[in-house]
């Protein structure tokens, strides 16, 4: 196992549509365990194969109920809203209150190939969109409103793409 480098804002890999994965190998499984190793390292509750630089549709996870992986993950169904403060290893140091569907329902393939469908929850919930977002090449600046993109952008220009990320805030989850 090993660590990966985590792609940060301005990587042109967050940026764009990850594919659909057609083969579930030994190739794949060890990806998966560096990415839940990077995940933990990071740390973070989850973690999008474009972040480590890998263009396919495929994610980890863990809130605190041990390490889970979607492959070529869908979300069938949302509803309610949720407010909360949101993080992106790939926009390290910076939260923003971010309203989305409390509930989801997501589907996808676990790494014997078998389809599973998993609910999830206000944090669980929140999870699942933000890493999808991931493998559709959107990123957390994008669901903010405008007033805050705004400043959102001015903050990222000079901590984030200059390196390093912010320490204004104590660490809190990212994914
Ligand atoms: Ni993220």
């Amino acid at each position: 196992m090993s660590l990966l480098p985590i792609r940060t804002y301005g990587d042109p890999v967050l940026r764009s549509r990850a594919k659909e994965i057609e083969d579930i190998d030994g190739k794949l499984a060890a990806l998966v365990e560096d990415m839940i190793e990077t995940m933990y390292d990071a740390p973070g509750v989850g973690l999008a194969a474009p972040q480590v630089g890998v263009d396919r549709r495929l994610f980890v996870y863990d809130i605190g109920e041990g390490p889970k992986v979607l492959v070529n993950p869908e979300i069938k169904e949302s509803s309610g809203e949720w407010v909360y403060e949101e993080g992106c290893l790939s926009v390290p140091g910076l939260w923003w209150p971010i309203t989305r569907p409390k509930d989801v329902l997501i589907v996808g393939i676990d790494l014997e190939g078998n389809e599973v469908e998993v609910e999830g929850s206000e944090l669980l919930g929140r999870v699942f969109q933000h890493e999808f977002d991931h493998l559709e090449g959107v990123l957390l600046v994008e669901r903010l409103d405008e007033d805050q993109r705004k400043k959102a952008m001015k903050i990222i220009r000079t901590e984030v793409v200059k390196g390093g990320g912010s320490m204004m805030r104590p660490p809190k989850e990212q994914e």
